[in-house]
Formats: structure tokens, C-alpha cells, sequence
């Protein structure tokens, strides 16, 4: 476990270089935020980012998809430059209470939080996600893969907690990053206010 805390500002300059991994994953993501804004029944689409950084993801797709005026989007963000980018709510996106006044989602990202976070806290949020969520919510997550590659265990724990897959994208050969997304086939859970997850770098 890191003891040095990322400049996250520094780490959205990687996105700077379109060969990137992380810009090849921004496509990705990208590309399965569009199917799940089409997948999306007529109507409202309700949408939150978890640790939205720069919200270049949503933001992205918002300005040329076809559902963007259905879309109320709620992107959560601690640092406070990242989230004036973004249009983002500032605040620890681990902690549920801060949710409170957003809508539950349709839509639920989590991307570039599974390699920042213990083990346990990723299980933990794989299990509560729902508490974030409207019936059939998609959910897309994204997480490298070097060894210990924990992407099967993740995969397994959305499968457990009633997300059925529908996408795992992976950055071969280089392994690097991971794009899975998902649908709740359960009732969510009901929200409650807890802690999901506490970065650890
Ligand atoms: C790896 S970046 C991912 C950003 C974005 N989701 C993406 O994939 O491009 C992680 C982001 O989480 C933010 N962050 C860290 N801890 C947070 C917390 N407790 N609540 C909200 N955001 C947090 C960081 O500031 C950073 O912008």
C-alpha cells in the first residue's frame, strides 16, 4: 500500500496523449456510456459519477449523444479544481451521505476507483452500489489488471451482489486497465448512510 497520496490533477495529463492506455480505456468507457444512455428506457436518465475527476467521460458522450437532454447527470469529486471542470458535486464520494440529496442512479460510473481502494472496500462497494440505484441500473467500473489481477474476483462479487455483465473489455496485450459494465437484476438496496470506500493512495 502506497504511503504517497496522487496529484490527481497530474495523472489527468496522462489523458493528454490519445495512444495512452488510459485514453484507449476513455473510449471504452465512453463507448459503453453510449449503449447504456440508448439501452435506457424512454424517459429521465439519472446519472452518477463516483470520483468523477474531470468528468472528460461523461462530458464526452453528453455533447453529441442522442439522449443527452434526458440526462441529469450527478458527478462526485473531492478535489475542488477536477470537480469545477467537471461541473461536479464536491465531496468524499466514499461516504453515502453524500449522495443524499442526488437522485439514485440509471446510470452508475465507477471508473478509477477499484485501483485506489483495499480489497475490501472494492467488495464492499460492489455490494452497496445498488444502494445508489433505480431497478436496472447499469453500472460500468474500470480497473487495471497487473498481477494480482483482482478482475475476476470483482467480476464475481457484481455477479453475487445481482449485477448481470454485459461488457468486459480488457487492454490487451498490455493488461493495463479493464472496462466491465453491468445490470442490476435485483431490487437495489435500500440508501443508507455508510462508508463505501477510503482511497488509499
Ligand atoms: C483515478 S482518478 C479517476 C477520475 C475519473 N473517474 C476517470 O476515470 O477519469 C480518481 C479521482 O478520484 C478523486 N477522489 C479521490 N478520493 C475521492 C473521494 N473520497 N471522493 C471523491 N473523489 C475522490 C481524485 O481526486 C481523482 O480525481
Amino acid at each position: 500500500m502506497s504511503e504517497t497520496l496522487t496529484d490527481w490533477q497530474a495523472w489527468h495529463r496522462r489523458y493528454d496523449d490519445p495512444a495512452s492506455p488510459l485514453s484507449r480505456r476513455l473510449g471504452i468507457v465512453q463507448a459503453l456510456l453510449r449503449e447504456a444512455l440508448f439501452a435506457a428506457p424512454a424517459g429521465p436518465i439519472a446519472l452518477t459519477s463516483v470520483c468523477a475527476g474531470d468528468g472528460r467521460d461523461v462530458r464526452g458522450v453528453l455533447a453529441e449523444h442522442p439522449r443527452a437532454v434526458d440526462v441529469a447527470a450527478a458527478l462526485v469529486e473531492k478535489d475542488p479544481d477536477l470537480a469545477a471542470a467537471a461541473g461536479a458535486v464536491v465531496g468524499d464520494a466514499g461516504d453515502l451521505s453524500t449522495y443524499r440529496e442526488i437522485p439514485p442512479a440509471d446510470v452508475l460510473l465507477v471508473c478509477g476507483v477499484f485501483g485506489n481502494i483495499a480489497d475490501d472496500d472494492i467488495r464492499t462497494t460492489i455490494e452497496n452500489a445498488s444502494r445508489l440505484c433505480r431497478p436496472g441500473a447499469r453500472v460500468l467500473w474500470t480497473r487495471g489488471r497487473r498481477e494480482p489481477d483482482l478482475t475476476p474476483a470483482i467480476r464475481r462479487w457484481w455477479g453475487d451482489a445481482g449485477w448481470r455483465e454485459t461488457s468486459f473489455v480488457t487492454g490487451a496485450p498490455t493488461a493495463e486497465w479493464s472496462v466491465g459494465a453491468a445490470y442490476l437484476t435485483r431490487d437495489p438496496l435500500p440508501y443508507e448512510q455508510m462508508r463505501l470506500f477510503t482511497f488509499v493512495r
